[in-house]
């Protein structure tokens, strides 16, 4: 798989997972990033993808990850097209394809895609003639930019990545931001990550080598550096028992008291969106530790980053 993301000499092809990508190559997307940031707070971002066709492709709902790929790809230039069909009758195989080689036809240069299904942006990154693709998501597999946004934020705050103590709560069975967030913090070299949720939201063992599993909040916060707070992701729960909001909260819901168990300085972060009250407390989504809007922020400059590498060729 890794090689699908890369061309012979080593340059990106696709952005499909930090799977792989290893440490300089991920560093450097954060340089670029930050780079990138400088820029724009000075008014002179570089029209980088002038003349250039992104086309959003989002079979599942979202938000911020949509929004942020717009604007990275317009605030550089680029033409953006929202190809809208999470409301149309759910198509695969075949008809993905055509759709792909349609729009690539129309000069598209580039595909931002979510998908509920893990592997749809490898298999359309195999199928896809000049375009890349950048994975926004999929299924519960992989979501590199957000991968990317959490180690910038990280590294921003705690002025280093390596060493650190991370504690992952929630949903992490479900999530592709963990599984992003762990293949980005091992690049980096982090040792000490604990992933914490009631035992059936937690991972196989055998699926997060090196990692602590806890479902015991209080000590799975003891002395950490970053906390990473997961949404409960209600809609990938098909038949699964009916959420005690409450007492969620009362196990794996950040408090003000739970927080204060971590170090001093510890950040907060979560990838939005946020069920308040059931995984996060206002005053911690809100407190001088969060650094979820920073987190926002940084995922405009780490996608512009990201499509800059992947189409500046
Ligand atoms: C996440 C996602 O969709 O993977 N959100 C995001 O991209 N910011 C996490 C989630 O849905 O809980």
């Amino acid at each position: 798989m890794p090689d699908l993301q890369l061309h012979d000499d080593g340059q990106l092809r696709h952005l499909l997972s930090l799977s792989g990508l290893g440490r300089d190559r991920i560093g450097g997307l954060l340089d670029r990033a930050a780079a990138l940031r400088a820029a724009a707070r000075n008014g002179e971002l570089p029209p980088l993808l002038a003349g250039r066709t992104v086309v959003n492709l989002f079979f599942e709902p979202s938000t911020r990850t949509r929004t942020s790929f717009e604007l990275a790809a317009r605030r550089l230039g680029a033409l953006v097209v929202n190809f809208d069909i999470a409301h149309s009758s759910t198509r695969k195989g075949e008809s993905l394809d055509d759709t792909l080689a349609t729009l690539e036809a129309m000069q598209a240069d580039a595909f931002v895609v979510r998908h509920k299904e893990n592997g749809t942006p490898l298999r359309l990154a195999a199928h896809v003639r000049h375009a890349t693709i950048l994975n926004a998501g999929d299924g519960n597999r992989a979501h590199p930019t957000q991968g990317l946004l959490d180690l910038l934020t990280i590294r921003d705050r705690k002025g280093h990545i390596d060493g650190l103590k991370v504690t992952i709560c929630g949903d992490i069975r479900h999530s592709r931001v963990a599984r992003s967030d762990l293949h980005g913090l091992a690049a980096f070299g982090v040792r000490d990550i604990r992933l914490c949720g009631p035992a059936h939201l937690l991972p196989a063992p055998d699926e997060a080598p090196g990692c602590t599993l806890d479902e015991n909040f209080d000590a799975a916060i003891e002395g950490v550096d970053v906390i990473i707070m997961l949404r409960v992701q209600k809609e990938r729960m098909e038949g699964a028992p009916g959420l005690d909001e409450e007492a969620y909260f009362a196990h794996w819901g950040l408090s003000a008291a739970r927080l204060a168990r971590a170090r001093p300085d510890a950040i907060v972060m979560h990838p939005g969106p946020m069920n308040r009250g059931v995984e996060i407390a206002d005053e911690v989504a809100d407190g001088p530790q969060s650094a979820i809007l920073d987190q926002v922020a940084n995922g405009v400059f780490v996608r512009m980053a990201a499509l800059a590498e992947l189409l500046q060729r």
